[in-house]
């Protein structure tokens, strides 16, 4: 399962493993795009479930998870890519813009983790392994001025994963966080250009898909807790 997998890193993530013949299920709101990311993916060969749910929605989560039950009956790999940025300087940023990142970036993960256990011990006891994977953000890790709140939101993202792999790996499961600098995709489009960052000199999802996709070669043995995806140079510990 690719939540947010209808564009950027979640559509990177997605196409690769459709290219490696993994069945999927891919999730984001918009309806449309989804639909047609799925008939892309489709030409690979395997089976493709688009759901659409938004992640601020308890019920459409629940929902999700239901369908990618029927669908399949277990689950290898799910890959918690949706997620949502805010920027703001700390004496501006308004309190509820926190209270919308943390339902994306940390409950609904929250939700998915603990819903989809059972279908990841189906697929852990069938295989040896199954593999939670986290696109968290360098800003969970090294903080960076006017992302406090999406930048919380993301180490509370890691921190999910840390405690996940404390009382889980021992059964086969176990979960990794990456954590990239700027990502070419749509939500870092404010900071591109001349005066910013060149988008060609971002990471790209495809960079990012590689990432997961190894993680899904390790066995139940080898638990990666956190990977950082650095841009090069001076930006080493920065977004
Ligand atoms: N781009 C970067 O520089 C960067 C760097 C580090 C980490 N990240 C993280 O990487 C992840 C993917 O980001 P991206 O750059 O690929 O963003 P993106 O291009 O904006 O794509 C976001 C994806 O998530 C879906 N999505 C957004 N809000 C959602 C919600 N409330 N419920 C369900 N789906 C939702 C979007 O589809 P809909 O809009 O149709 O729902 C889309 O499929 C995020 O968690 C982000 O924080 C990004």
């Amino acid at each position: 399962m690719v939540t947010g997998g209808s564009r950027g890193i979640g559509a990177a993530i997605a196409e690769r493993f459709a290219r490696e013949g993994w069945d999927l299920t891919i999730s984001a709101r918009g309806a449309e795009a989804l639909d047609e990311r799925a008939s892309q993916l489709r030409r690979h060969g395997g089976r493709v479930l688009a759901v659409p749910a938004d992640m601020t929605d308890d019920e459409a989560v629940a929902n999700l998870v239901r369908r990618h039950g029927d669908e399949y009956g277990r689950c290898d790999a799910l890959v918690i890519n949706a997620g949502m940025g805010a920027m703001g300087r700390f004496a501006e940023l308004p309190v509820r813009r926190l209270d919308r990142l943390y339902q994306v970036n940390v409950r609904a993960p929250f939700q998915l983790m603990q819903s989809l256990l059972p279908a990841l011990r189906t697929a852990a006891d069938a295989t040896g392994a199954a593999k939670v994977i986290a696109v968290s953000s360098i800003t969970g890790v090294y903080p960076e001025p006017q992302l406090s709140a999406y930048g919380a939101t993301k180490a509370a993202l890691i921190s999910l994963c840390e405690t996940f792999n404390l009382e889980e790996s021992r059964n086969g499961i176990s979960a990794t966080s990456i954590a990239p600098g700027y990502v070419d995709t749509d939500m870092s489009e404010w900071t591109k250009g001349e005066d910013a960052i060149p988008a060609g000199e971002m990471i790209s999802g495809d960079d990012v898909a590689s990432v997961a996709h190894a993680v899904t070669e390790l066995s139940r043995w080898a638990v990666l807790p956190q990977a950082i995806l650095s841009r090069p140079g001076e930006n080493m510990h920065r977004a």
